[in-house]
């Protein structure tokens, strides 16, 4: 019997459909180490605790190592003076956007591109929209005015910043493909502050060797460029590299050039 006949046959069909595909999704997330923070039963959860609780429901793949890496990196950053906006590529729902948007300081705006429904390279089932992507961001940010966000709903490689745009932390998580994440990694280094980082996903995944090769490609083009950090995530067949510019390199090749 098909689905159609079955549905008039049983008129609560659909309803019990509804609580069996919520049930399996609760059982999933319940052992998906995305979805959860695994905190020791004495421990008392933290603030970041509670800004996961907040994105767990939000489909992606920002775990609760990620909120983790990026929240010390901005900190730490506030703590030192560097202040800038931030910069994401490939937001989807607006999982990673949101963590990003709760640690922007005064003054400082995220900036966020997406192709959305647009065509990509690689397929989403469940492509996001802009308002879906603000929905996510204020509902983790309640405070957070629309105005301090920026909404770029392009292809990356369409991006277009003014010269003096500057960011201190950018997230490359857009296109998987060689050719356009090694494009976004060299607009993430025009406009990196100095002490700025370069975070990049997927690094070493076996089903993004582009995002591998672009890094790699990008380390060799650029060497004021480091890997601060190499960092694998619970869950997560990737790694996420942290990339910066070395002080040093970068005020050797300015003297040069100035010379
Ligand atoms: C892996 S998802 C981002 C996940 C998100 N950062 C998170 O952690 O929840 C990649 C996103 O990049 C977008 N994307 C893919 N190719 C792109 C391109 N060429 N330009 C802009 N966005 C792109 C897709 O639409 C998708 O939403």
């Amino acid at each position: 019997m098909n689905r159609s006949r079955l549905r008039e046959k049983l008129p609560l069909y659909d309803a019990a459909r509804r609580v069996y595909t919520a049930e399996v999704r609760r059982r999933r997330q319940a052992v998906d180490p995305r979805h959860n923070f695994d905190l020791h039963p004495d421990a008392t959860a933290g603030p970041l605790v509670d800004v996961f609780d907040r994105i767990r429901v939000v489909p992606g793949w920002f775990n609760p190592d990620d909120v983790a890496h990026f929240s010390l990196v901005l900190a730490t950053q506030s703590a030192a003076g560097i202040t800038g906006d931030l910069l994401e590529i490939g937001s989807y729902h607006g999982r990673s956007a949101a963590v990003l948007a709760a640690h922007l300081m005064q003054g400082e705006r995220l900036h966020v591109c997406d192709a959305f429904e647009a065509p990509v390279e690689d397929d989403y089932a469940d492509p996001a929209t802009p308002e879906a992507l603000w929905d996510t961001i204020r509902r983790v940010n309640p405070q957070l005015a629309r105005a301090r966000v920026e909404i770029h709903a392009m292809y990356s490689t369409d991006l277009d910043f003014d010269r003096d745009q500057r960011f201190r932390f950018v997230h490359v998580d857009g296109g998987h493909g060689r050719d356009v994440a090694l494009h976004d990694l060299r607009l993430a280094r025009t406009h990196l502050l100095p002490g700025g980082i370069i975070a990049v996903d997927d690094y070493e995944h076996p089903a993004w060797p582009g995002v591998t090769e672009a890094v790699d490609d990008f380390l060799v083009e650029f060497p004021d460029i480091g890997v601060a950090a190499d960092l694998n995530r619970r869950g997560a067949a990737g790694r996420k590299v942290y990339l910066a510019a070395r002080p040093c390199a970068r005020a050797s090749a300015s003297s040069t050039t100035s010379a």
